[in-house]
């Protein structure tokens, strides 16, 4: 038995789908916990790629159960286009289990979610736009539709009529928009309800009853640790728990049941939307960091903002999740500079502070200090052992583990399956 999380230990898109995947082939459950189709992970198998966002990287698996856990948000066009899509593409998706507790993105949050925005005007979070923030909002407010409302129709229009008497009075006197409709609403939800119905489950009772029968369980993370509501650059962050805190509380499995918690980080970083980050580079080197790891958003085709390896937010993200292994992606991107810099800590109105600050404005104020390790010319795509790798390339894993107080159990040399180098055993 095992019980696995899998979490982003940056700002997002480190490769939690690619790894999801890999680990994924030995896994008899695959689990994801908060969220929705703000996710964007790629998974590439026998070259050819799949985009997932709102659905686990693990229904790519034939022999896994994927789980929709209590800890999603769930946007039903998005659920069903999702899977029609994988199905064309020869995706089996029969399999997929929706927890009853699960929320529901009812489409007014997507219209919320852009209001919300454009009151902040330059203070923007730079949302993904699909109604994420107002569904937990919601959630936590105590007026949120769940799965389990789909089966009593009486009961969802009454939930939806009380959540659109406080959205429809924004949507009306502060943007004069037209309200919205409680029937419509309803009735677009209600045309799922018998296509959900078969796939809805106890989340808690069926994932702990695998564990109890020696089952491996894999957690998979939307987003990351420095997108945590609670833990991350608060406000430019997402409105769930991405860390492995929340792999319990989205679908009801105790901490006392987890083995193994692995941060997915890159060889450098990247971050989408708006908020501080302190390694960022804002030069040609970060254009071409971009155009060399193909740094564009899966779910709404941004570039991606790019800079080197922040040792200081892995130790941080090694802390807040209790990471026991790190796997280290794209360390094939950084092929081909002579010196590779690497943030070893941060200097904050002239301190060397060597630990994430606990106040956002020194944060804002956080300039990397680097060490610089020299990088390597050699091809290492095809790399499949530790020793194969070149060794300033050896030596650059080395010290990053180092650095991150967590050892690298991984090390990612390309987008596909296949293009890993694994150094301690993850299951
Ligand atoms: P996620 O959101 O964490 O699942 O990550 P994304 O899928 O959004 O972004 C990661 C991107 O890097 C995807 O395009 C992956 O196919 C790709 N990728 C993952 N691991 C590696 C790696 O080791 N090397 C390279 N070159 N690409 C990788
Ligand atoms: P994966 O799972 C990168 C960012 C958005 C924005 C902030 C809040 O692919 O790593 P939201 O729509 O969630 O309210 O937006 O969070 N964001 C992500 N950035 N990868 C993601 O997911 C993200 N999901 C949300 O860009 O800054
Ligand atoms: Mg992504």
């Amino acid at each position: 038995m095992s019980a696995i999380i899998v979490v982003g230990a940056q700002w997002g898109d480190e490769g939690k789908g690619k790894v999801t995947d890999l680990i994924g082939q030995d896994v008899d459950y695959v689990v994801k916990f908060n969220g929705g189709n703000n996710a964007g992970h790629t998974v590439v198998v026998d070259g050819k790629k799949y985009a997932l966002h709102l659905l686990p990287a693990g229904i790519i698996n034939p022999k896994a159960t994927p789980v929709i856990g209590n800890g999603v948000v769930i946007d039903l066009d998005v659920l069903f286009q999702e899977i029609d899509q994988m199905e064309a593409e020869g995706i089996d998706t029969s399999r997929l289990r929706i927890s009853s507790n699960a929320h529901i993105i009812p489409s007014y949050n997507k219209i919320m979610d852009k209001l919300s925005e454009r009151s902040l005007g330059d203070r923007l979070i730079g949302t993904t736009g699909r109604g994420i923030g107002p569904t937990y909002a919601d959630k936590m407010n105590r007026i949120g539709i769940r799965i389990q409302d789909l089966f009593d129709e009486s009961i969802l229009r009454q939930k939806v009529k009380s959540a659109l008497e406080q959205k429809n009075f924004t949507m009306e006197k502060e943007f004069g928009l037209e309200p919205v409709d409680v029937d419509q609403v309803a009735d677009s939800l209600l045309q799922y309800a018998d296509r959900v119905r078969p796939m809805v489950f106890d989340c808690s009772l069926e994932v702990n009853k695998a564990l109890d029968a020696g089952k491996n369980v894999l957690f998979e993370a939307g987003q990351a640790t420095m997108l945590d509501i609670d833990h991350g650059t608060y406000p430019f962050v997402t409105s769930s728990s991405p860390t492995a805190g929340g792999a319990c509380t989205g679908s009801g499995v105790g901490p006392t049941r987890i083995d193994r918690v692995v941060g997915i980080a890159k060889a450098y970083v990247t971050r989408v939307g708006e908020g501080p980050f302190p390694t960022e580079l804002l030069d040609q080197t970060g254009e071409d960091l971009r155009q060399a790891g193909g740094e564009f958003g899966v779910t709404t085709g941004r570039p991606r903002r790019c800079g080197w390896y922040d040792a200081v937010v892995a130790r941080y993200a090694a802390r807040v999740n209790g990471l026991t292994d790190i796997v280290l992606t794209k360390l094939d991107v950084l092929t081909g500079y002579k010196q590779i810099p690497v943030c070893v800590a941060y200097d904050v109105d002239g301190r060397r502070v060597d630990e994430m600050p606990a106040d956002q404005t020194s944060f804002h104020h956080a300039k990397p200090i680097y060490e610089e390790l020299p990088g390597w010319e050699e091809d290492i795509t095809g790399c499949r052992r530790f020793e194969e790798l070149p060794v300033n390339a050896q030596a650059y894993v080395r010290r990053l583990e180092e650095l991150s107080a967590c050892r690298i159990s991984v090390v990612g040399v390309g987008a596909g399956r296949e293009a890993s180098i694994e150094r301690t055993a993850l299951l």
